[in-house]
């Protein structure tokens, strides 16, 4: 069908494959986009390529992916369950934060996946993807991740849930036992 999610989101990596609104186009190797189940209920956000990401074009096959199927599982739950896509689609050089200038250049690629998803739930993975999430939605909360993980927030016609990004796990490891139950948190809340 001309309007379906498939022939939207084809256009939409298209468009997305030739961004060039920020110098992060000079610096990537290839842009990434969203994948998984476009019919989930369920959008993971998470924050921007890594190197392995960068050379292979898909989301979350280094260290992070790692993490994140391994916590995944835990919750019994697995990647094809969701549709997830990164709040920036081309890698940060030496995995730096993102500037202000390019998430504003690169948000409304997932404004549109979100539209173009209509997904009930949206999970944020991390500070940054939390405090997008949270802005969009007009929540006013402190982006304290270890106060808001695993909690529900309601938003229009969304229930948003942050959850840490399984990059910390590889930071700090720590957090393994509070990140496994806020995941497991995700799993009951479905
Ligand atoms: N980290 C992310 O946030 N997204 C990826 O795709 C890979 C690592």
């Amino acid at each position: 069908m001309f309007n379906s999610k498939t022939h939207r989101l084809e256009k939409l990596y298209q468009e997305l494959k030739n961004c060039q609104k920020c110098p992060l186009a000079l610096t990537r190797t290839q842009v990434v986009c969203g994948e998984g189940n476009i019919n989930s209920n369920v959008f993971l956000i998470g924050l921007a390529p890594g190197k392995d990401e960068d050379k292979k074009g898909r989301m979350f096959v280094g260290r992070a992916g790692k993490v994140l199927d391994e916590l995944l599982k835990k919750a019994s739950l697995h990647r094809s369950y969701f549709y997830m896509s990164n709040l920036i689609k081309c890698m940060l050089p030496n995995n730096r934060p993102p500037k202000k200038d390019e998430i504003e250049a690169c948000t409304s690629y997932l404004d549109e996946e979100i539209e173009i998803i209509n997904p009930d739930i949206l999970v944020p993975l991390g500070f940054f993807a939390t405090k997008y999430i949270f802005s969009k939605y007009g929540i006013s909360c402190k982006i304290e991740m270890n106060s808001i993980c695993g909690k529900i927030f309601f938003a229009e016609n969304k229930k948003i849930m942050p959850l840490h990004h399984p990059a910390s796990l590889l930071y700090s490891p720590n957090l393994k036992s509070i990140m496994e139950r806020t995941y497991i948190k995700l799993k009951n809340f479905l």
